[in-house]
């Protein structure tokens, strides 16, 4: 089995090679080193990521490396090739795109994302799961990130391909990117295994803010003493490739610096929509926040975090653990 997942991780390290290639040699390379370039990348930070370039046509990467029927189904399994189920024939999955290869931490090729030229949709392609590839467990530019990195400590997390190169680009080395899937307890348990500090920086749209909402929640149970997460807001519209290249590197690491905390967020998003002047409301924000704090390790930051709740509501600890144990179905 091993042997077989061998086979895998080696086509696609060749067909990585291949559109690499065909974006130095191809005839239609000139539009994609012009897009390349209308977004700002150098060839050197494009070289270091891997970028590459999947030609027009339907067959291009199955004529050069599908010539076995090993190979064919190396590539369907790897999802590089689509099957036509009526026609009984393959297919080239990434077709006229920018390719983004996905590492993993190893440095080993295990998917692409693909990107249209222009504004046609849908505007990314993602390799499928596969054995070799879980989209809840890797995060695209980890493998770069620890490479370019003398010692990473911290690690930002952002939403796209262009976000973690352009970043990359202009000397912030240490953004990875969740790849189309929202974060997951296991993206965590990894990046926290590697430094003490995460810090999210979701695109300054509604679906980046319900994002960051959603990683919130995915981080309260995560997180222990020694680890701290962090949330940049960016102003709307931007997202960390269009601000670092407004604000360049200094500019950006002064808005990381000024991320909010967890527990500032927290209760920030938490209060967002009720009167804190008065008891309902007091109430009503209690009822929400102590379920989640609830859920979070035993640590410091909880214990802060309930004496929060002592002083917004006035309630003693013991008050407000009775009604934790009131409402928790099986007390620990
Ligand atoms: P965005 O649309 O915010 O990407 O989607 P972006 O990096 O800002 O794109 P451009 O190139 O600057 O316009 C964020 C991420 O969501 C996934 C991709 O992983 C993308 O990088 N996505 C987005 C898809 O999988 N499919 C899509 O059609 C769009
Ligand atoms: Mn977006
Ligand atoms: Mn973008
Ligand atoms: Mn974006
Ligand atoms: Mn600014």
């Amino acid at each position: 089995q091993r042997n077989e997942y061998k086979a895998q991780y080696n086509i696609l390290d060749e067909a990585a090679i291949f559109y690499q290639d065909q974006l130095k040699t191809h005839a239609h390379r000139d539009q994609a080193v012009a897009y390349l370039k209308s977004r700002g990348l150098t060839g050197q930070i494009a070289k270091i990521f891997g970028v590459g370039y999947a030609p027009p046509g339907w067959d291009n990467l199955l004529k050069k490396i599908g010539g076995t029927p090993t190979n064919l189904e190396l590539l369907e399994k790897s999802g590089m090739l689509i099957r036509h189920e009526e026609k009984d024939s393959l297919y080239d999955r990434f077709r006229e795109r920018i390719i983004f290869p996905i590492r993993d931490m190893r440095g080993r090729v295990i998917a692409f994302g693909g990107r249209v030229l222009g504004d046609d949709k849908p505007k990314y392609l993602n390799s499928p799961e596969t054995d070799t590839f879980h989209k809840s467990r890797e995060l695209y530019g980890l493998y770069e990130a620890r490479k370019l990195s003398q010692k990473l400590e911290r690690i930002i997390i952002v939403e796209g391909y262009m976000d973690v190169i352009s970043l990359a680009q202009f000397g912030i080395t240490y953004a990875v990117a969740t790849l189309g899937t929202a974060t997951t307890t296991q993206h965590l348990e990894r990046l926290f295994k590697t430094v003490p500090e995460i810090i999210f920086c979701f695109d300054g749209d509604n679906a980046g803010r319900k994002a960051a909402e959603r990683a919130l929640e995915t981080t309260l149970p995560v997180i222990k003493d020694g680890q701290e997460a962090r949330f940049l807001f960016l102003p709307e519209g931007e997202d960390p490739d269009t601000l670092v290249r407004s604000e360049s590197k200094q500019g950006f690491e002064k808005h990381l610096d000024e991320a909010l905390p967890l527990s500032e967020f927290f209760f920030r998003s938490l209060a967002e929509d009720t009167d804190m002047t008065t008891m309902d409301g007091q109430a009503r924000f209690s009822n929400k926040a102590l379920p989640l704090i609830h859920q979070m390790q035993t640590s410091l930051l909880q214990q802060m975090m309930l004496d929060r709740i002592c002083k917004v509501t006035g309630l003693s600890l013991e008050q407000i653990n009775s009604t934790i144990n009131l409402t928790q179905s099986t007390p620990e």
